[in-house]
């Protein structure tokens, strides 16, 4: 099964509310809600009172992706304000068990992300523990940039594993994905497709949708 995750980082807080419904009319199944601290990444986004505020007014399944030093250390508030599924670095903590241990203790699903530089090796021990992978296909911190096509194959080699191990664990891809690359990326093997600046514009429900359609 494939699922569109637009990511709000593109979308106009000044209006984000109608945003979301317009993705969500569209048919769209899951959000992205890119979390960053100015450690991690560069830049600071937005936290645990967006989440809260956005919960009660939608039905999509809420894909945190938590860009932030030792995300152990919050991931029980993330939890509780809302997401679905919290899925964090393998490069931002030392314990990356114990991290997976207090998501999954909170009843609520689990993700794991590797960026650019880090191979697709780094995840193979935990597969049997997670519910995702999230591969980024851009250097973390800022919506808009063009993706690194070479990171596509370490989804294709995460996939592999994955079927290998008889898993059921969900492939995400975030960072540059848009109309003309989005089949390519489904082809490498993922089936979770974020997409931030290719959704939030211009006439947000057709963007929608025509990703859904090329997801078919
Ligand atoms: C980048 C974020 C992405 C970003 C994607 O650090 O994790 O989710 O919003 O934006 P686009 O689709 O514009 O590359
Ligand atoms: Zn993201």
């Amino acid at each position: 099964m494939n699922y569109l995750s637009p990511s709000i980082l593109s979308a106009d807080f000044w209006k984000l509310g109608e945003d979301i419904k317009a993705v969500e009319g569209a048919g769209v199944p899951w959000l992205h809600v890119d979390v960053m601290d100015g450690l991690f990444v560069p830049s600071i986004s937005y936290g645990m009172p967006v989440l809260k505020a956005v919960r009660p007014h939608t039905h999509m399944f809420l894909d945190v992706h938590l860009m932030i030093e030792k995300p152990e250390r919050y991931v029980k508030e993330f939890a509780s304000c809302g997401a679905d599924l919290v899925n964090f670095h393998l490069e931002a903590t030392e314990d990356v068990k114990g991290c997976i241990e207090k998501i999954r203790a909170t009843g609520k699903k689990v993700g794991i992300t590797i960026k650019p530089a880090t191979p697709a090796e780094a995840v193979e021990p935990y597969l049997e523990l997670v519910d995702m992978v999230l591969v980024m296909t851009v250097e973390p911190g800022f919506g808009g940039q063009k993706l690194i096509p070479e990171c596509l194959d370490k989804v294709q080699v995460i996939r592999k594993m994955i079927t290998e191990k008889g898993l059921a664990v969900d492939l995400e891809v975030d960072g540059g994905i848009n109309l003309d690359n989005v089949q390519l990326a489904l082809e490498k093997g993922a089936n979770v497709i974020v997409a931030g600046s290719a959704v939030f514009k211009d006439d947000i429900a057709a963007n929608a949708k025509a990703f859904l359609t090329k997801m078919r």
